[in-house]
């Protein structure tokens, strides 16, 4: 996290906004957002939520303390939006400048205090995972209005998501993912950190797991391309749906193709992770060794993610579960990387910790 980012004024009345980010950045940074605009990349300390929209102070508030990110919650009237609870202090709108410094400072703080309690490396992870989030968000929104992806900026992330992984562990990582709403987001960053882990234990090189982990933050990419009526839809998809669902191997391909600057073997990636070593799969019924071990790896940590994220139509699996019903996959996973795999994630399954 930078210096910069100390304090976040949201507000949706900014000549307020501008006062009050005024006094707090004579003692400390302080960035002003509209309520509109997305939470920045870098995570603040603190935020005031000074925003007269009742439902969009709610959601702001609930946000960042998902985030744990305590904020000060300036309601028209007191308690009229946003309850008090842990994290969250609320001031009436009309209270004195002093009150609501004074109120912010002690939330910094706390928030200062609780961070110097983490275990080393955590605090690094959770700014990691938000600008990871960040930047798969700019991703997706990018693919889908077909403006230019950076893949510089893919390289930079892989790097960094590699690295807090390898410091803090898958375990850690998922923990963190948990506290972020956007499902198809989370689960990108899901399966770069199993490939992440999958690379280490694997003992790949550093230019090899990068390749890895890139192929599986950019592996459903072509999803950013269906209609979210479809992609969100709550219960079983219709015949129909699913084909169009079937569709976004091939449109992220072809979308990352077209754009250029992403190595072919990670455009395989893209393609084939649907494909099974018998032929059952899709979009080409690739077979055998017609799949890569890449296309294979990606494959095993996009499904055991999957079958461990909570779905609107079903509850997540146990890591053990997933691993169990992946085994019985007879033919279609490769088994020796399932068993790599495993031995990867092994902290995970043989507790039967909760996904
Ligand atoms: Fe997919
Ligand atoms: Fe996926």
């Amino acid at each position: 996290m930078t210096q910069d980012s100390a304090v976040l004024v949201v507000s949706d009345r900014s000549d307020r906004a501008n006062l009050l980010a005024r006094s707090v950045a004579t003692v400390m940074a302080c960035r002003q957002i509209d309520a509109a605009a997305p939470l920045p990349a870098d995570l603040p300390l603190a935020a005031v939520v000074d925003v007269a929209h009742e439902a969009t102070a709610s959601a702001w508030v609930a946000r960042l303390q998902k985030l744990r990110i305590p904020s000060l919650c300036l309601a028209g009237r007191p308690a009229a939006a946003v309850a008090p609870s842990a994290g969250v202090r609320v001031l009436p709108a009309n209270a004195p400048r002093p009150a609501i410094l004074t109120a912010l400072f002690g939330l910094v703080d706390a928030q200062q205090a609780r961070l110097a309690r983490l275990p080393a490396g955590r605090r690094e992870a959770e700014a990691v995972v938000h600008r990871a989030n960040a930047m798969v968000s700019d991703l997706f929104l990018a693919a889908q209005a077909g403006a230019d992806l950076s893949a510089a900026e893919v390289d930079a992330g892989t790097e960094e998501i590699l690295d807090a992984v390898s410091e803090t562990g898958i375990r850690t990582w998922l923990e963190i993912l948990e506290r972020y709403d956007q499902q198809l987001y989370q689960h990108s960053l899901s399966v770069a950190g199993y490939a992440a882990v999958l690379g280490a234990s694997l003992t790949l090189g550093r230019a090899d797991r990068i390749r890895l982990a890139r192929s599986a933050l950019l592996h459903d990419v072509g999803k950013a391309r269906i209609p979210l009526s479809i992609l969100n839809k709550p219960g079983r998809l219709t015949a129909q749906e699913e084909a169009v669902i079937r569709t976004h191997p091939v449109v992220g391909a072809d979308l990352l193709e077209r754009q250029g600057g992403f190595d072919a073997r990670m455009l395989g990636v893209v393609r084939s992770h649907h494909e099974m070593l018998d032929g059952s799969g899709y979009p080409d019924g690739l077979a055998g060794a017609a799949i890569p071990d890449l296309v294979r790896l990606v494959t095993i940590c996009d499904i055991h993610s999957a079958l461990t994220e909570r779905r609107s139509y079903r509850d997540p699996l146990s890591h053990a579960e997933a691993h169990a019903m992946m085994r019985d996959m007879a033919g279609k996973l490769d088994p020796d990387l399932l068993r790599a795999f495993r031995a990867a994630v092994s902290g995970l399954v043989a507790d039967g910790a909760p996904a």
